[in-house]
């Protein structure tokens, strides 16, 4: 702003609207408060936001909340894209040792998935290309953890979870217990790339910009263990199509690992499917905060 008389105008105004937060009993809302509002005016001013523009930012957001439903969160949607989420989980989970590393929830999780044993099928018959999953679950001491939780979903070979589709199926996923060894072994689906749900505002957003909804091929995990920091994870696939342009920056070298694909080979448990894929995935938890 090259006129100094409608800069200090405009700070004035900044200055106002941030000091009638100074009364906020809440003190962390007070500095929420405050600091949205610089910021949000800092953007606004330096991009010398026009009334029109203004207009359409609210319009998408508007759109963006009314596309909400007890079963799509756009807002949370539009965070991810804009890589906020990571950067949140980033802060929130700092590395610690060598734990394995954290990412994006997403908003397919569904609390109360089935139970299988050790070597059963998570993917109850949804679509896709068996994958032997196995592992180890850890603490950062190198000791197993027994009976850690671990919750696996994933996408259909079509791209779609179970709660997409209009029947009441469920599929895709599962939870199991680590063993006495820690040890885990599953049944699941090789990962495919898919895209995030992209028919609504944050879709149209993509598209204008130009930017892929494309999600690289990954498989969710949730681990959790008494007296141990909850991981929210995915493990991705090594050579993997959409990689590094995953959507919604949540890509972690750590986390990209080799599935071997296995033609005419023996199952490790005699399963009598001529073609599937194999990965290895050793979790370290962190200790408790
Ligand atoms: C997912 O991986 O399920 C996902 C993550 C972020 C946005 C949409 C989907
Ligand atoms: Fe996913």
């Amino acid at each position: 702003m090259s006129d100094p008389v409608q800069a200090e105008r405009e700070q004035m105004l900044v200055d106002t609207v941030v000091r009638s937060f100074d009364g906020a009993p809440d003190d962390r809302l007070k500095q929420v408060m405050q600091t949205v509002t610089r910021h949000v005016h800092a953007a606004a001013r330096e991009l010398r936001l026009t009334e029109t523009e203004w207009n359409t930012m609210i319009d998408f957001l508007t759109r963006t909340g009314q596309t909400c439903t007890d079963t799509r969160q756009e807002f949370i949607l539009l965070s991810d894209v804009l890589g906020l989420s990571m950067q949140v989980i980033g802060m929130n989970n700092p590395p610690v040792a060598d734990a394995t590393e954290a990412t994006v929830f997403g908003p397919f999780f569904v609390d109360g998935a089935p139970a299988i044993q050790q070597g059963g099928d998570m993917s109850f018959g949804a679509a896709g290309e068996p994958c032997w999953v196995r592992g180890t679950v850890r603490g950062t001491d190198g000791r197993p953890v027994v009976g850690a939780r671990i919750e696996v979903w994933e996408a259909d070979e079509d791209g779609l979870y179970d709660v997409q589709y209009d029947d009441d199926r469920t599929a895709a996923r599962a939870h199991l217990f680590s063993d006495d060894n820690g040890a885990f072994r599953f049944w699941g689906l090789t990962p495919t790339p898919y895209p995030i749900p992209h028919d609504g505002p944050v879709g149209s957003m993509l598209a204008a910009v130009g930017r892929s909804p494309m999600r690289a091929s990954h498989l969710h995990f949730m681990v959790t263990a008494d007296g141990y920091r909850r991981l929210v994870t995915h493990i991705f696939v090594d050579g993997d199509e959409i990689g590094w342009k995953d959507a919604v920056f949540g890509v972690k070298e750590s986390l990209i690992k080799q599935f071997v694909r296995r033609e005419g080979v023996p199952t490790p448990d005699g399963r009598a499917v001529s073609t599937w894929s194999e990965v290895t995935f050793d979790i370290v938890l962190a200790p408790s905060p």
